[in-house]
């Protein structure tokens, strides 16, 4: 230790926001109101559509600019997926560290072209998988991971509402059975085994607005996902299902619930050696509530700062759910021409790929 202790202090870190759409306004609020970091700016070459900005000399119209205005120790991807790959290998090759939205990109070939090259530049690497950091599914996992549950047998999640029109790149999958893919892994604890899907196109977009997934992890626990843009109500709902009970995460407003299976004890000899269960006390746990992608910022600063945290996602994380996505959708093509040579097979799986 120095005899005169180094007084300077250290400068915060320099972080933007690339795009200023309906989820990086929100990024670049919480940015501004940051006491960790200073708030380099933001780049849309459609400008501020939402005053996200308060001062409007912060609003670029290219990295370029947004580099010639000042340093950047990192900055917040929230482009539309398909931008994913060029502004974040960009950024990353002058050195600029990025937490990219989820997906993390539009192909698994731009997911690997991201992960390649903020590890050549030698820059940190994120994924915003924000469920990870809802209140109820970080309570859930806990408990789960305490053993509440014993066995875990099952994991559901539902993640349905209307049609966001803002989404005009990607079909449901990519847009959002990708959190659904990264929550089962690591609610489960496990990777993904084998998954088979069924989509379905309704509005006649060329991308699918439906989504059944179903598959097992390598534990052995089974999942399954539904997910859609075709209801009239949005639903976002995760349930861990085992063998004394089953937790219920509604990620919309954060509950959580406890459903005990029933102590009935029943002399019946015959129905004693039926296994199933029977209702028991339901609990609503109180819980501490903070914005999500608040959470999912500071484990990013963090991490920048020297402390890996344990709520950032990994690129390669973020890689493996992009896999996940391709091999259900190779397997589904596969049954499709497999269906092809047989009549009204064919006309059954046509427009129901992943
Ligand atoms: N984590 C979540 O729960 C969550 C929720 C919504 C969206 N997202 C993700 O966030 C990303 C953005 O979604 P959105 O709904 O905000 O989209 P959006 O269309 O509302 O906004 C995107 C913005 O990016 C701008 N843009 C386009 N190309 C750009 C470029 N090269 N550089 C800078 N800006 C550029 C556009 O002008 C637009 O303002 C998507 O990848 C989406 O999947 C994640």
């Amino acid at each position: 230790m120095p005899l005169v202790p180094d007084s300077t202090p250290t400068p915060p870190l320099r972080g933007a926001v690339l795009g200023l759409g309906m989820l990086g306004r929100h990024h670049a609020r919480l940015l501004q109101a940051s006491e960790r970091v200073a708030f380099a700016g933001a780049v849309d070459p459609g400008g501020d559509r939402f005053a996200a900005v308060r001062d409007p000399g912060l609003v670029f119209g290219s990295v370029g600019e947004l580099l010639a205005a000042g340093p950047l120790d990192f900055a917040v991807v929230a482009v539309p997926t398909e931008e994913h790959a060029p502004v974040a290998v960009e950024l990353a090759g002058r050195g600029v560290s990025v937490l990219v939205e989820k997906p993390l990109a539009a192909s698994v070939a731009e997911a690997r072209e991201i992960v390649v090259a903020v590890e050549a530049a030698g820059v940190h690497g994120a994924v915003g998988h924000v469920e990870r950091c809802n209140p109820a599914l970080v309570e859930l996992r806990r408990r789960v991971g305490e053993g509440q549950l014993g066995e875990v047998f099952l994991i559901a999640t539902e993640r349905v509402g209307p049609f966001p029109d803002r989404v005009r790149d990607v079909g449901v999958v990519k847009d959002l059975a990708t959190h659904d893919l990264d929550l089962v892994r690591w609610l489960g604890g496990a990777p993904v085994e084998r998954l088979a899907a069924q989509t379905q196109h309704r509005m006649g977009r060329v991308h699918e607005d439906l989504v059944l997934v179903t598959g097992r992890l390598e534990s052995g626990v089974a999942f399954n996902c539904t997910v859609d843009w075709l209801s009239p109500t949005k639903v976002r709902r995760t349930r861990v299902l085992g063998e004394r009970g089953m937790l219920v995460a509604d990620t919309l407003t954060a509950d959580l619930t406890f459903y005990a299976n029933g102590e009935v004890s029943s002399e019946w000899s015959s129905a004693q050696a039926l296994r199933g269960v029977s209702e028991g006390d339901a609990t609503r746990y109180a819980l501490a509530r903070r914005e999500p992608l608040l959470v999912e910022l500071e484990g990013f600063v963090d991490l920048l700062e020297g402390r890996p945290d344990p709520r950032v996602v990994t690129l390669r994380e973020g890689l493996e759910v992009r896999r996940r996505v391709d091999a259900g959708r190779r397997r589904r093509a596969g049954e499709d021409r497999a269906a092809a040579g047989g009549g009204g097979r064919a006309r059954r799986a046509r427009g129901d790929r992943l």
